[in-house]
């Protein structure tokens, strides 16, 4: 079995923050997005993978090199524009040639693994086996109608009146029976060739399509809340290690990861917490669910459940929490500052620009 991981696409919905790292490539608990999708990949026995990209095709080739850090063979293929997950799978084709594929959205995180479905795929064999999870509001996925012996009978893109509560997750098994199915499809109205229609083409000409529960941890990283949320489940599994330099005056409690050449200084940090290499944290509190990227600064500054990117600096701000600051960006209070306050600081900015706070419960975008 091979693998396809997508890892093109817009990230409008995560404005600001795609226009100066895809979203595939946010960290989650100090890691980019993708590298947990690989990971999951490597754990099927897959060897050779392949990674669509789009305009973000140097950051990410730069983030996962050859694959062989992975254990893994990884070939990048150039999507142009992002035309549709089937349109991902069709200039995908003389890559997989005849062979079976797992097809991973790059912005999933599935911290549980696929490995029961896959082995459930390989079993079988269905033309198709999609991952299906219940949601609350269904109508803002591919919805998939399931038969009581688990195999699907039809697929809606994002139903207004949808009729289950069955959505389509991202991760799929596909025997190479897809490709007809993607060749023979039209775009659809907003201009996508949806792998949902393929699918759909292969129930209605009689082939096996099967549903698999998925009942483990799963977010989609398509917005600011859920990389908040993604890394506050990856902490919950972190294995503390001190590698830097922590001050008799600081206290670290529960699970705590401090990097190499990383200081704390005159601190408290409550875990689960990650402070990243080359890190400095004074003076501060940092309280669970947070990350630190490597290369900050965090000065006399109280923040938690959030998520600091690599280079930025935290300087004298009270009770942040629940967000996220970009690459080198410099958070300082400003005149009206109150505690409680989120932040969410596009890479670069400072304090003040048009990206850097936001009140509590507020839209990011
Ligand atoms: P989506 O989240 O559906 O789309 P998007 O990345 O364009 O985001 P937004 O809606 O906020 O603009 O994509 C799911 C995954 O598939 C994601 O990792 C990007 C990838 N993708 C491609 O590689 N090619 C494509 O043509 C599309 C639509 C998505």
């Amino acid at each position: 079995m091979k693998a396809l991981i997508l890892a093109g696409g817009s990230g409008v919905r995560f404005r600001p923050f795609t226009y100066w790292l895809p979203k595939q490539l946010m960290p989650v608990a100090n890691r980019p997005v993708l590298e947990y999708a690989i990971g999951n990949v490597r754990d099927l026995g897959v060897a050779e993978v392949g990674v669509v990209v789009g305009e973000w095709e140097d950051a990410i080739r730069d983030a996962l090199g050859d694959g062989a850090r992975h254990g893994l063979r990884i070939t990048y293929l150039r999507q142009e524009r992002p035309l549709g997950l089937a349109h991902a799978v069709r200039l995908a084709r003389p890559f997989l040639g005849g062979d079976d594929f797992v097809m991973y959205l790059g912005d999933n995180l599935l911290p549980d693994g696929v490995a029961a479905a896959a082995e459930e795929f390989r079993g079988r064999r269905p033309a198709a086996q999609l991952l299906l999870r219940r949601v609350p509001a269904p109508s803002e996925f591919g919805v998939a109608e399931v038969d009581p012996g688990g195999v699907v009978r039809g697929l809606v893109e994002k139903p207004a009146r949808p009729r289950s509560d069955l959505a389509v997750i991202g991760v799929y098994f596909f025997t190479a029976a897809i490709h007809k199915a993607t060749e023979a499809i039209e775009p659809s109205a907003r201009g996508e060739l949806e792998i949902t229609d393929a699918i759909q083409w292969l129930i209605d000409r009689g082939a096996g399509v099967l549903a698999h529960e998925y009942h483990g941890f799963w977010q989609d990283v398509g917005r600011v809340e859920d990389l908040l949320a993604g890394n506050r489940r990856l902490l919950t599994g972190l294995r503390p290690a001190v590698a830097g330099r922590v001050d008799a005056a600081s206290r670290l409690r529960g699970r705590v990861v401090v990097g190499r050449g990383a200081r704390v200084v005159r601190s408290h940090i409550e875990g689960p917490v990650i402070i990243g290499p080359g890190t400095l944290v004074e003076d501060s509190r940092i309280g669970a669910a947070t990350s630190v990227g490597r290369d900050c600064v965090v000065r006399a500054a109280e923040l938690s459940d959030s998520v600091v990117l690599d280079g930025a600096r935290v300087e004298a701000v009270r009770g942040l929490r629940e967000s996220v600051i970009g690459q080198h960006a410099t958070v300082r209070p400003v005149h009206d500052d109150q505690p409680g306050r989120r932040r969410f600081a596009g890479d670069r900015a400072r304090t003040g620009s048009p990206f850097a706070s936001q009140r509590s419960g507020g839209n990011h975008d």
